[in-house]
């Protein structure tokens, strides 16, 4: 390997000019789709750069969604465990998720690129939730995908959306999931290119959309630094780990991180019923390459390149590919991945809830649930990301709950 390419590889946080993560990424899109997205890639940086976008963007962050999200000590955890683990509370962002960092971010963009019309995918709802609040304050029209089955279980969220003003599109295609809900969006931004800026909720899409989210979700590795440094007098944990469903949260708390090698990323993924079970989520366990939804990543594939249905009991991991950031990531060993199983998920969320008195989202359960998997010294310093909270899972904890009683 030459010093260059070494050097290269060593760049885990952003792609090259070509949008390229290694070999992971690029922009794989129909003709009719060009003009958007080459106008996007053309501007998005010069944008997103601007003062004046920063102005507005960071106060809006500050005053209307609430950060800093506290970093959190979780001693009871931490005894449990006995390391020191500590939570990044985006569960307390206005809107419940993470996800509000990307939508209030991309609908600024959008506003500034001259666009009157928004779209958006979701799964679990949180990104939809995020963006249609972004609209009603922003002022945009606001149309949400999101799979019929997704409806059922992410039912509270769907309300929330619908009240918030958006138009909510079932997709009633393959496994009517968050998949399903993304080739919706495209269908309808190939045919209203014009108006139409398509919010994507995570680090997956055709170049510049990984390196866009990313941007927009890294303010939470931005903060855990300063926040570990103000509390124990060191910006650098030991390890941060994070949820994978296409990989948002992570890329945001592993950005200011991925550099810097003394920092170990753990990302878990959906396992589903286990990963050898045929209903599973776990893309790097189960996934080759292929491009799926404009970029080339891990996907879970048959031999003739169809993608595998996948299934996880959480709407926000229940994806079958990856971001080409973490797929870049896995590759090149720089990030250690677990395959969380449904049932240790629910029971994680059940352990944070007693005790620490948080209910988590079922997503930032499978990252909570690597503590039963991997052993940690009693002086090492744990950030787990909190993505989000778990009100709208409460259907299937109080099932769960049922079940056990
Ligand atoms: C709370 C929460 N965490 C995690 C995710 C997974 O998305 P990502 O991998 O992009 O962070 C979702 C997706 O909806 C979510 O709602």
């Amino acid at each position: 390997m030459t010093r260059l390419s070494k050097y290269k590889i060593m760049n885990y946080k952003n792609p090259d000019e070509n949008g390229y993560y290694g070999e992971f990424g690029g922009a794989f899109i129909p003709e009719m789709l060009y003009p958007n997205v080459e106008e996007l890639e053309k501007n998005y940086l010069q944008i997103i750069e601007s003062e004046e976008f920063q102005n507005e963007y960071q106060d809006l962050l500050k005053n209307y969604v609430g950060r800093a999200t506290p970093l959190y000590f979780a001693k009871n955890l931490s005894q449990k465990y006995n390391t020191n683990i500590y939570l990044k509370r985006e569960d307390l962002n206005h809107t419940g998720a993470h996800k509000i960092n990307n939508a209030l971010g991309q609908v600024l963009l959008a506003k500034r690129l001259g666009k009157t019309r928004i779209i958006a995918e979701t799964g679990a709802g949180q990104h939809g939730v995020a963006t249609a609040t972004a609209c009603a304050l922003l002022g945009l029209e606001c149309i949400i995908y999101i799979g019929e089955v997704d409806i059922k279980r992410q039912a509270p969220n769907v309300a929330r959306m619908k009240m918030l003003g958006a138009k909510v599109v079932p997709a009633t295609s393959g496994s009517k999931t968050l998949k399903d809900a993304v080739n919706e969006a495209l269908k309808d931004w190939i045919n209203n290119p014009v108006t139409t800026h398509y919010v994507i909720g995570s680090v997956v899409g055709p170049h510049p959309f990984p390196d866009l989210v990313a941007r927009f979700q890294s303010v939470i590795s931005e903060e855990i630094k300063k926040q570990l440094f103000e509390q124990i007098g060191r910006e650098n944990p030991d390890y941060v780990i994070a949820c994978v469903g296409g990989g948002s949260n992570a890329a945001g708390t592993f950005y200011h991180f991925a550099n810097d090698e003394n920092v170990q990323l753990i990302a878990a993924e959906a396992g589903g019923f286990g990963v050898d079970s045929g209903k599973s989520a776990a893309t790097t366990f189960l996934g080759t390459l292929g491009v799926l939804h404009g970029s080339k990543s891990l996907v879970m594939q048959t031999k003739d390149g169809q993608v595998i249905e996948p299934h996880s009991i959480s709407a926000g991991l229940d994806y079958p590919g990856i971001g080409p950031f973490h797929s870049n990531l896995f590759r090149e060993k720089r990030a250690e991945f677990f395959s969380i199983n449904d049932d240790e998920a629910l029971q994680s969320a059940f352990d944070l809830t007693k005790l620490e008195g948080i209910i988590p989202a079922l997503e930032s359960a499978h990252a909570l649930a690597v503590l039963d998997k991997k052993e940690f010294n009693q002086d090492d310093i744990v950030v787990i990301c909190l993505s989000g909270r778990g009100d709208k899972d409460m259907e299937t904890y109080l099932k769960k709950l049922e079940v056990s009683s």
